[in-house]
C-alpha cells in the first residue's frame, strides 16, 4: 500500500515554502516543489514572494468583506430589535403619560374640587411637563422608525391640502397669543389634490407653522400655496431671527437647534429633520431661505395627483390674528 502511494506522489528533489503573511497574520505557505534538484532560480523564488505578497493582500481583503458583512448583520439586527423595543414601549409610555396629563388637566378645571392658585399653577407646570415629554417621546419613536426604515405612510387619494393647512393654522395660532405678529394665510381659492398620508403633512405643517410663530417675536408669518403643472409649493414667512449660513445644517440634524432655538426652548431639534423626511416620503422636497436677522422662509414641494382638481371653497384669502 505505502509503495503504491509513494509511485503516485513526485520525487520532490527542490522545494520552496513562501510564507502568504500580511503584517502579524499568516495566512498560510505557498509551497512549490518540483522532482528537479535546484529547480528553483532567485529570480523565480522573488516572483513567487511577490505572489505570496498579492495572495496575503486579496484574503485580508477577503476577511475585512466578510467582517463587515458580519458586522452589518448584527447591526441589523439590533436595529430590528431596537425598533421592535420602540414599538412596543411606546405603547407602554404613552398610556400612563396620556392619563397624568389628562388628571393634571382634571384636576386645573376644578372638576374634582376647588383649588388655590399656587395649587393652579403647579397641576397647570405638571400638564406641561407632560405634554413636553410625550411630544419627545413621540419624535423619538418617529426618528428611531425612520432611521429603522420602518416608517409606513398611510396614503390617500385626493387630499385638498387647504384643510391640512386650516388646522395647523388653527391649532398654532394661539402661540402668536400675546405677541404683536400677525398671521395670513395667502392661499388660492382651490388647490389641486394630491395623494398623501394626511396626520404626516399635518406633522409636517404643524411643525413648520408652529417654528415660524414660536421663534417670531413681531411681524408676521405668511403662508401661501401655488400650484404648477405638477406640483405645488406651500412658502412659511417669517419675520423672525432667521438662519445664519453656519446654522443651516444644524436645522435639519437631529437635535441640533440653532442658538435662537435653544434660547427658546422648548424644544428638542428633532422636528425638522422628521420634516424632511416625511416630505421626501411624499416624494417632495422641504428647504429654506433665509437671512440673519430678517426672517426665514421655509418652502414645502409636493408632487400632485394627476390630473384632480379640488371643489372651489369659499375663499379665505387673508386672515389676519392681532
Ligand atoms: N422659522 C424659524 N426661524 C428661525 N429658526 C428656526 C426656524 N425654524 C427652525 N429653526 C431652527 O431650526 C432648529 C430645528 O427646528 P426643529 O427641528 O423644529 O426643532 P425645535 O424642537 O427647536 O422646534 C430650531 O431649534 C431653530 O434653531
Ligand atoms: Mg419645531
Amino acid at each position: 500500500m505505502d509503495h503504491v502511494i509513494n509511485s503516485l506522489l513526485p520525487l520532490t528533489r527542490a522545494e520552496a515554502g513562501v510564507p502568504i503573511i500580511y503584517g502579524d497574520t499568516l495566512f498560510g505557505v505557498l509551497d512549490l516543489q518540483s522532482e528537479t534538484v535546484d529547480r528553483f532560480t532567485e529570480a523565480e523564488i522573488e516572483l513567487f514572494v511577490s505572489l505570496a505578497n498579492q495572495i496575503a493582500i486579496a484574503m485580508r481583503n477577503a476577511a475585512l468583506f466578510e467582517d463587515a458583512g458580519k458586522s452589518r448583520e448584527r447591526a441589523e439586527q439590533s436595529d430590528r430589535v431596537k425598533s421592535a423595543f420602540l414599538a412596543s414601549m411606546s405603547h407602554e409610555l404613552r398610556t400612563p403619560l396620556n392619563a397624568i396629563i389628562n388628571f393634571s388637566k382634571f384636576l386645573k378645571k376644578e372638576i374634582p374640587g376647588r383649588i388655590n392658585d399656587e395649587q393652579r399653577d403647579l397641576i397647570g407646570n405638571i400638564a406641561d411637563s407632560g405634554q413636553h415629554l410625550l411630544n419627545l417621546i413621540n419624535d423619538v419613536l418617529d426618528m428611531s422608525k425612520i432611521e429603522s426604515g420602518a416608517l409606513k405612510l398611510y396614503v390617500e387619494q385626493d387630499i385638498d391640502l387647504r384643510n391640512i393647512l386650516a388646522t395647523a393654522i388653527n391649532y398654532t395660532q394661539p402661540i402668536l397669543a400675546d405677541k404683536p405678529v400677525s398671521l395670513y394665510q395667502d392661499l388660492p381659492e382651490t388647490l389641486p389634490l394630491m395623494h398623501g398620508d394626511r396626520k404626516r403633512l399635518l406633522q409636517v405643517f404643524l411643525n413648520i407653522i408652529s417654528n415660524a410663530c414660536k421663534f417670531t417675536e413681531s411681524g408676521s408669518v405668511r403662508i401661501s400655496a401655488y400650484a404648477e403643472q405638477d406640483h405645488m409649493t406651500i412658502a412659511i414667512a417669517d419675520t423672525g431671527p432667521g438662519i445664519a449660513p453656519e446654522d443651516a445644517d444644524a436645522v435639519f440634524t437631529a437635535f441640533k437647534q440653532t442658538d435662537s432655538g435653544l434660547r427658546q426652548g422648548g424644544g428638542t431639534g428633532l422636528g425638522m429633520p422628521i420634516c424632511k423626511k416625511l416630505v421626501e416620503a411624499h416624494a417632495g422636497q422641504l428647504w429654506f431661505e433665509s437671512e440673519s436677522g430678517k426672517g426665514s422662509t421655509f418652502f414645502v414641494k409636493l408632487p400632485l395627483a394627476e390630473s384632480t382638481q379640488a371643489e372651489p371653497k369659499a375663499p379665505e384669502k387673508v386672515t389676519q390674528y392681532a
